[in-house]
């Protein structure tokens, strides 16, 4: 005796099917944006950026438009920033003297930070010329 399975091919239901009323609008935007920053040769710079939204958040940093090539002098610290010990005002690639940009980036798109520009001060403009302080001086 054959039995017969039935196979009811109930119709099906497109519950999931939810369309994007609940779109999920995640804005990612910046906290913190570099500054420009004058600096000494030598001297310490943090350029900071922050950006806010849903994580993961990659941030990258450009100079003068082009990915920042990191070094032991310059790398990116864990919250973001980017971190250049003693800078170098060398004239050419070497120089840290430039435009500087962060890009936030998460699943749902990038954003790019104003520009940063980094110069480096000469000192010399700063001297105090000798001969001014060498007349000021009367001499016990
Ligand atoms: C990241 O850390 C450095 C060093 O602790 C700090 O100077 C900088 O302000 C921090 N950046 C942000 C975006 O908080």
């Amino acid at each position: 005796m054959a039995r017969f399975k039935r196979i009811l091919f109930q119709p099906l239901l497109f519950l999931a099917v939810l369309l994007p009323g609940v779109l999920c609008f995640s804005e990612l935007f910046f906290v913190k944006e570099p500054r420009d920053v004058t600096v000494l040769r030598k001297d310490v710079v943090i350029m900071d950026c922050q950006a806010q939204g849903e994580l993961p958040i990659r941030i990258r940093w450009l100079k003068n438009g082009s990915p920042a090539v990191e070094s032991d002098r310059v790398y990116q610290l864990s919250n973001g920033s980017l971190f250049i010990s003693e800078t170098e005002s060398r004239k050419g690639e070497k120089s840290d003297e430039g435009s500087y940009q962060c890009l936030a980036q998460n699943k749902y798109g990038a954003i790019l930070s104003q520009k940063a520009r980094l110069t480096i001060a000469s000192k010399f403009r700063t001297l105090v010329p000798l001969a001014v302080m060498a007349g000021s001086w009367d001499g016990p």
